[in-house]
């Protein structure tokens, strides 16, 4: 079996309190040896300099909108495969919020079928809780299940109906799997397009309050409750929401829940510029609320940021604010932004990000083998260049789209190489 040794860099693996410099050694598919000391190269077919490096588990992201099928304009399996390497994620959780939706066993075979043939990161399907994403009648979440779906949800829709969520809590309990909520009650904001607050009401936009957001999470944790199923909140982006999620898990409930790049990095401010570039669901809110997220995903209370990447094509995000969909890429910068705009300046430690990109959704998702660098794990791995600089230029994405407010700016942070079950599959050949 082939052997290839990573030395002379930085290891940081927060699960492990791993933190300074080492070497890695790959056996075939997976992680042979992981030490703070240096490795004899003669033990390895091939030697990599990791010299003024870091090496980082492959990053994990929970929650992905990759468009295929129906939306291949915007994204497909192959574009978003890619883009995903280029930010340095080796496993993606795909939304089912597609056309058709993800809500029968032969086609998510289909798609599993499809990513096999990639030669890229591990994409798992999140599956539909409900036939059609209709919120009127439970999928088949077992034959889902057998067929591999990872999670469930309606992403894009909350499960309005409260009998509906209950049974699939109910699966969740007896089934151990994870029920991705979105959680935003439609009664709440209707036309909304923007946070409810002084900002959209000086512009004469429809909003949408936090209480959308906090009335859907409380009765969300009430079933989770009662059932026992496991519910994961999904782009926590009002401050209230916090309280009510660690109460609840305060009381045990089982609940974890994420934090997209975006609302960490934005707030309101942005509706000045009327640019849609910055629409998003749920949408940027106040400095308080960002500060919160920011302290909240500090002290874990947030555990894992998942870029809830979401491709529009350049046609649909310039137009009118009132008309342009919701959604933000991430997966190419949410690495960089993060390490440029909240690590260099202090606002959070690089271990703590990179556990809520690692081991926290690994963790959330139940995969044993991955989100760590521990022998027998598979060797999914980041060589993460902290100095360098890369501009995001529309030439230097792979996504199909653009829908970046990151574009044209510089960032710190370039992923070097990523390695997939031991193979390097980043830089393309
Ligand atoms: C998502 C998309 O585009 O699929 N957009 C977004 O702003 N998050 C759907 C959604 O969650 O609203």
């Amino acid at each position: 079996m082939k052997r290839t040794l990573i030395r002379q860099v930085h290891l940081l693996d927060p699960a492990q309190g791993l933190d300074g410099p080492g070497s890695v050694l790959i056996e075939g598919t997976r992680l042979h040896s992981v030490a703070l000391e240096d490795m004899d190269p003669a033990e390895a077919d091939v030697v990599v300099d990791g010299e003024g490096k870091y090496l980082l588990p492959g990053l994990v992201d929970l929650h992905a909108h990759l468009r295929e099928p129906g939306g291949e304009v915007k994204e497909t399996l192959d574009s978003g495969a890619k883009a995903a390497l280029h930010g340095g994620f080796t496993t993606v959780v795909a939304m089912p919020n597609t056309d058709p939706p993800v809500d029968r066993p032969e086609l998510l075979r289909a798609l599993r079928a499809r990513v096999r043939m990639l030669k890229g990161p591990d994409i798992l399907f999140a599956a539909c809780i409900s036939q059609g994403r209709s919120g009127k009648a439970l999928s088949e979440i077992l034959l889902l299940r057998d067929a591999g779906a990872v999670a469930f949800t309606d992403d894009g829709d909350w499960v309005r109906d409260g009998h509906l969520f209950y049974q699939v809590m109910t699966y969740s309990a007896a089934f151990g799997f994870p029920v991705l909520s979105h959680a935003q009650d439609p009664s709440l904001y209707r036309e909304g397009v923007a946070h409810e607050g002084p900002r959209s009401r000086k512009l004469g936009l429809p909003g949408i309050p936090r209480s959308s957001e906090t009335v859907a999470v409380f009765r969300d944790l009430e079933i989770a409750r009662e059932t026992g199923g496991y519910l994961h909140i999904q782009h926590v982006s009002a401050a209230e929401t916090l309280s009510l999620i660690q109460d609840a898990r305060a009381q045990g409930v089982r609940v974890t829940a994420e934090v997209t790049p975006h609302h960490l990095l934005w707030t309101d401010e942005v509706l000045e510029t009327f640019d849609p570039v910055y629409k998003v669901n749920p949408p940027l809110r106040e400095e308080r609320d960002r500060e919160t997220l920011r302290q909240a995903l500090r002290e874990g209370h947030l555990e894992a940021v998942a870029t809830d990447h979401a491709p529009h094509t350049t046609f649909e995000k310039t137009t009118d604010w009132l008309v342009a969909p919701f959604g933000i890429l991430g997966l190419e910068t949410a690495l960089s932004s993060l390490w440029t705009y909240l690590v260099k300046p202090g606002l959070l430690s690089f271990s703590r990000l990179v556990e809520a990109l690692t081991s926290a959704p690994a963790r959330i998702l139940g995969l044993k083998d991955r989100g760590t660098l521990r022998p027998g794990y598979r060797a999914d791995l980041v060589l993460f260049d902290p100095e360098a600089q890369w501009e995001v230029l529309p030439e230097n994405l792979y996504s199909r789209s653009r829908n970046t407010p990151l574009l044209g700016t510089t960032l710190s942070g370039v992923i070097r190489r990523v390695w997939v079950a031991g193979e390097e599959v980043f830089p393309f050949p």
